[in-house]
């Protein structure tokens, strides 16, 4: 079966490293084109430092790009209080020896999406500064994406205000660029993402396996449920893992096709995906697959499946 080629657009950060581990365990669907960094979670430097940190500890690599350090026009605002001072507390990685391989992200993705004769899928976990200067730079790959598979926003409420959720509002112009762009959004947002969690004891099950890959995300996780304990969630959403699951299984997920856009105004509502939920108005085109719902048990088994798939090869 042709693989899908993706591009993974990212800003490590947890549960990005969770998502990057379920494509490199699924490169037999999967051809990684190239996985780029962006400031979000940590600074720039940081999330590229952890992706080579990474990659060194796996001994498995993909060509890496450098991103934007900053919002197009927001300063930056990190998610240092999740992900901790290193944006991926937890886990002592080695020094790193995997250098990255472009400091353009721009560049080194256009540059993969045109080499490729199919289309591509892109995925974001990031707020989307790379993939919105990406369009509105080079206007001629939206032929070559055949959707962009996103972590972030959510139509009924947000995290880092009541209303938007950190990688929109960490960058709205940026958003607005990309589901203004024509080119098919699908959504995980929080409204999906606080329903594929793991729990504590999903964790211990990972400390048991005490694989190389395994006890790595063990303790990875361990720290990544501070903050959210702190805050009181009972279970801790693995969002970023979502906008790779769906390119592998879309079957385990439901949502609806909805008309999206950003809110990029300086009000409460900043970073808002605002969705026109009137079921009496017939949108002849939606931008956005929003995803409402996910089958929890089939997403931990296969993310814990390509854990595990991992610790195998790297034995
Ligand atoms: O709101 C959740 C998002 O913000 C995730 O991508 C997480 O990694 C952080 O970037
Ligand atoms: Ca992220």
């Amino acid at each position: 079966m042709q693989k899908i080629n993706v591009l993974i657009d990212c800003d490590p950060g947890h549960d990005d490293v969770m998502a990057i581990l379920l494509a490199l365990a699924n490169r037999d669907k999967l051809n990684i084109l190239g996985v780029s960094t962006v400031a979000g979670n940590q600074t720039l430097d940081k999330v590229t430092l952890n992706v080579r940190k990474l990659y060194t500890y796996l001994g498995i690599k993909t060509p890496i790009a450098v991103g934007m350090e900053r919002p197009i026009i927001r300063e930056l605002k990190t998610g240092d209080f999740v992900h901790g001072e290193s944006g991926l507390d937890g886990f002592e990685f080695p020094e790193p020896t995997v250098e990255a391989d472009s400091t353009n992200a721009i560049i080194f993705m256009r540059e993969k999406l045109l080499s490729c004769h199919e289309k591509s899928v892109l995925i974001a976990t990031g707020p989307l500064t790379n993939v919105g200067l990406l369009l509105r730079t080079f206007p001629e790959v939206k032929d070559k994406i055949e959707y962009i598979s996103l972590m972030g926003g959510s139509i009924f409420k947000g995290n880092v205000t009541p209303f938007a959720e950190y990688n929109i509002y960490a960058d709205p112009e940026a958003a607005h660029i990309v589901f203004n762009s024509g080119i098919p959004i699908v959504m995980s947002g929080l409204d999906v993402t606080h329903k594929a969690y793991i729990t504590n004891e999903d964790i211990l099950e990972l400390e048991r396996i005490d694989g190389k890959v395994t006890r790595m995300c063990a303790k990875l996780l361990k720290f990544f449920t501070k903050f959210h304990t702190n805050e009181g969630y009972k279970n801790f959403p693995l969002h970023d893992v979502c906008a790779v699951m769906y390119v592998l299984n879309k079957d385990i997920f439901e949502g609806q096709n909805l008309l999206v856009d950003i809110d990029t105004s300086d009000t409460m509502h900043r970073g808002r995906t605002a969705a026109d939920l009137r079921e009496w108005v017939i949108h002849e085109n939606t931008n956005t697959l929003a995803l409402l719902d996910v089958d929890r048990e089939k997403f931990i088994h296969d993310l814990f499946a390509a854990f595990i798939k991992l610790d195998k090869e790297l034995i």
